[in-house]
């Protein structure tokens, strides 16, 4: 008990001083998962200039990143890094990212993103990285990692002139020429195999870079087979996917998996509801962030330390220019829930775009 409260007031002063609520020295600990956290980077987007030119804004974001997740006492278990580590996949993004992350004092698990494999497809991230999927247990959890954000056959090999052209299509928000992910025949036979093996109350946290639910299909909010991925895990008591891509908070609950998304520390995206020309599908439960002034280099973006405990994630985010949010699971009503957010009164409305 004392100790969680230290790291709670050490944790929160590495950002600011907020004060939060003791609600969370009162979590229980499952028989089988023993409390721990991760630490969560994402989206860092490094984008290549020129020479030993990067854009100064994404690095900073990455390094300060680091550098907060280094300050954390009690020390995080590892981390993870949820994809787009560099912006058009080319090798200079690729290893000044590797470098930057390698600063890191714990072991660091990587989650492919599009702008890291549209280029080669994954073939250098590969080569510094490893696997594109994979799983291992900790503390009495099982923990998967999805590589998301493959495509149609065709779109890959077939549609494009060059390498390049792939990767600019691929990487715009609102591009039709882009394609629904996917995680594909091969890894979901994969990812059925790995569960059979796994107790069905073990506590299970999956990591993907896009949703593993379909939120926005214009933006690749998306993943084509999400419904036939999250069969595969419904079976679980205590499903937890924890994804990137978003650039924003995200939480939904749907049956017993609980879907958090994480912040970028490059650039939050809008909302898909300020997108005037189609309907919201952003999930009812999530209560937007804060957005503030998108041209302000660090308005909402963060990192985030993840706190498990009862078999639940808690997704704790630390943003760089706004008040930090804690989205936490409430076992009364079985779904995530905003335990620290700013009230409507306190909040900048989204902009409205188009
Ligand atoms: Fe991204
Ligand atoms: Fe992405």
């Amino acid at each position: 008990m004392t100790s969680r409260r230290n790291f709670i007031r050490t944790a929160a002063g590495v950002v600011a001083a907020n004060a939060l609520p003791m609600t969370w020295v009162e979590c229980a600990f499952a028989n089988k998962a023993e409390n721990f956290t991760f630490g969560y980077i994402s989206d860092s987007h490094i984008q290549h200039i020129k020479g030993t030119e990067f854009v100064r804004n994404w690095d900073r974001g990455l390094i300060r990143a680091v550098a907060e997740t280094n300050l954390l006492s009690p020390k995080p278990d590892f981390v993870f890094f949820g994809g787009d580590l560099g912006q058009l996949g080319m090798k200079e993004e690729l290893d000044h990212g590797a470098s930057m992350l390698a600063k890191l004092n714990y072991k660091t698990h990587m989650v492919m993103g599009e702008h890291d494999y549209y280029l080669d497809l994954g073939e250098y991230w590969s080569k510094l990285f490893g696997p594109q999927h994979y799983s291992f247990d900790h503390k009495g959890v099982h923990f998967v990692v999805l590589n998301s954000i493959l495509t149609y056959d065709d779109w890959t090999y077939h549609r494009w002139p060059t390498a390049a052209q792939r990767m600019q299509e691929m990487a715009g928000l609102d591009n039709p020429n882009g394609s629904p992910f996917m995680v594909g025949d091969t890894q979901r036979k994969w990812l059925a195999k790995d569960l059979s093996k796994v107790s069905k109350d073990t506590p299970l946290i999956v990591l993907s870079h896009s949703p593993l639910q379909k939120i926005y299909r214009g933006w690749n909010f998306w993943t084509e087979d999400a419904e036939q991925v999250q069969a595969l895990l419904a079976p679980f008591k205590n499903a937890n996917v924890l994804y990137g891509h978003v650039h924003q908070i995200q939480y939904n609950q749907v049956g017993s998996i609980a879907f958090n998304s994480v912040m970028a520390t490059a650039w939050p995206w809008p909302y898909p509801q300020s997108y005037a020309q189609a309907a919201s599908q952003l999930p009812k439960l999530t209560v937007p962030m804060n957005r503030a002034d998108p041209f302000f280099e660090r308005d909402a973006t963060g990192w985030q330390f993840i706190d498990v405990g009862t078999g639940r994630v808690t997704a704790n985010y630390q943003l760089y220019d706004n008040k930090s949010r804690t989205v936490a699971f409430d076992a009364a009503t079985g779904q995530p829930q905003d335990v620290i957010y700013q009230p409507p009164t306190a909040r900048i409305p989204p902009q409205t775009h188009y």
